[in-house]
């Protein structure tokens, strides 16, 4: 995992040999940062005959030192906004990787969705990812990644970027991080790896690991984690970290199923391999737990990760199986299928147990989640309007999409058992929000709890991939729940 570095140097230090700068339409290019060299050239890009600056144009003027420079058209300023931006910085990577430059030099745009802390942040974490790739599997890589872009702001905007360098930079490597576990294969990345990730994690910063095996589970109770990781013969782990001595205590749950079959109730054969990433849930909470650490935030995070792999075999759960759950709670199977709630009640019944503030959970629960909303957003369930309000504003800020969803007490309903309390899957409709209607079971009577199903914006299609989707909109959550702890 490597990130691309990011430097803010001086106009006489732009080494890279390739220059960007962007302009709208109907104005002239932002000068006067680059040096009268670069100035000039970008002045005469604006007088190339057909040049209008409309979006996706460029003009190109080669300097005798060997560098060029590049002019970008941005199209109409009322036009532009954050989604044009995020496209723009998208191409400049892919051309500077098709023209296998190694550094540039980037001018951002004197424009809102350029301007402000979280934009600030935003971009930046864009750029430092930009050279993110899974190669550790491979043999050899033709592939050309930036390692550095030199960025030059408005003037007024330089103390922010400077400022928001470090914040982007830890959010970055966590999303690497939850990024690489994710793609890891199913065969590599078992319960007792993940559980040895974790290990390593918290021996480097200082946190608290406790990792449980089938026999600690089997002494606390925990059925349904047990019931799941049951036909695999790579058994179940569940991981309890913790770290920080200030600020509010959040308790963040991953699911990390690190391959569903389905179990007995096996999935079909198309695409199976995508249920590796059924552990990102997981990746997700490890990833802001790395930036957190990273950017040392002003909260106190508790992290359980329920791990298990989810297989047929003679050892299997099987449809019809009643468990019993941490919180003693009973389910009836109907479907093996449906394991990521069963794990999970187990992990939030104990995380709740330690009586956090607040608690966050992550899971790629159900494909009725990406039926609702699509594969680009998230689908957000929680009882308490403060938290939705704080998530939600985090997520537009740090350029997540994440959507609320109901928790109406009839989803509640359809999951009562009919020879247990509960029963593991509901009728076809509303599959979300039953799944989640489940989870409430298991979290008593507190109420600053989230649920985000995350099936669909955990894994990008084309091509395949974990994204670490949820890393970026938490830390931005938390840095606002420290600073509210602070002022008051
Ligand atoms: N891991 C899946 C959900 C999933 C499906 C994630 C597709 C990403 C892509 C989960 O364990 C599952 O199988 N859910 C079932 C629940 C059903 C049996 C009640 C589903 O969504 O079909
Ligand atoms: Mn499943
Ligand atoms: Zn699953």
């Amino acid at each position: 995992m490597q990130l691309t570095r990011i430097s803010f140097p001086t106009a006489k230090k732009l080494s890279a040999r390739r220059l960007v700068a962007p302009c709208f339409e109907g104005s002239l290019p932002v000068l006067g940062a680059a040096g009268t060299e670069v100035d000039k050239a970008l002045e005469d890009c604006t007088k190339q005959p057909d040049w209008q600056a409309k979006t996706g144009q460029i003009a190109r003027i080669s300097l005798p030192s060997d560098r060029t420079v590049e002019l970008h058209g941005l199209g109409l300023e009322k036009d532009f906004g954050t989604e044009k931006l995020v496209r723009w910085l998208a191409t400049v990577i892919k051309a500077a990787e098709t023209q296998r430059d190694d550094r540039i030099a980037l001018f951002l745009p004197a424009h809102s969705s350029a301007q402000g802390n979280a934009a600030a942040v935003r971009i930046l974490r864009q750029l430092a990812l930009s050279r993110y790739r899974f190669d550790d599997f491979r043999s050899t890589s033709d592939s050309a990644p930036l390692r550095a872009v030199q960025v030059v702001v408005p003037e007024r905007e330089s103390r922010n970027y400077r400022q928001a360098a470090s914040e982007a930079l830890a959010v970055a490597e966590g999303i690497a991080w939850s990024r690489d576990l994710g793609n890891t294969p199913p065969n590599v990345a078992t319960p007792s790896w993940m559980a040895a990730r974790c290990r390593s994690l918290a021996r480097e910063h200082g946190l608290k690991c406790r990792v449980l095996g089938v026999s600690d589970l089997r002494k606390k109770g925990m059925g349904g984690i047990l019931a799941v990781g049951g036909g695999s013969a790579n058994s179940a782990k569940m991981v309890r970290l913790e770290w920080g001595r200030r600020g509010p205590i959040v308790a963040l749950v991953g699911k990390g199923v690190t391959f569903d079959t389905g179990g007995i109730s096996i999935k079909p054969a198309a695409d199976m391999d995508e249920m590796k990433y059924d552990k990102c849930g997981a990746c997700t909470a490890l990833g802001v737990v790395r930036a957190a650490v990273r950017a040392d935030l002003g909260v106190r995070l508790r992290v359980y990760l329920p791990l298990a792999e989810n297989m047929p075999s003679s050892k299997a759960y099987r449809p019809g199986d009643i468990v019993r759950c941490y919180n003693k709670k009973t389910v009836e199977v109907l479907n093996t299928d449906a394991e990521g709630r069963l794990i999970l009640a187990d992990a939030l019944a104990w995380a709740v147990e330690e009586k956090p503030d607040q608690m966050i959970e992550y899971s790629t629960l159900t494909g009725a989640s990406m039926v609702a909303l699509g594969d680009f957003a998230g689908a957000l369930f929680t009882p308490s309007d403060r938290i939705a309000t704080g998530l939600l504003t985090s997520a537009e800020e740090a350029g997540e999409r994440l959507w609320r969803m109901p928790m109406w007490p009839e989803y509640v309903e359809q999951m009562k058992g009919n020879h247990a309390d509960l029963k593991n899957a509901g009728e076809r409709w509303g599959g979300a929000c039953t799944a989640a209607a489940f989870l409430s079971q298991f979290v008593g009577d507190h109420s600053a709890w989230a649920h985000l199903d995350i099936a669909g914006p955990a894994m990008a299609s084309r091509p395949k991939g974990a994204t670490g989707y949820g890393v970026a909109l938490t830390f931005r959550w938390l840095q606002r729940l420290a600073k509210e702890a602070q002022e008051a």
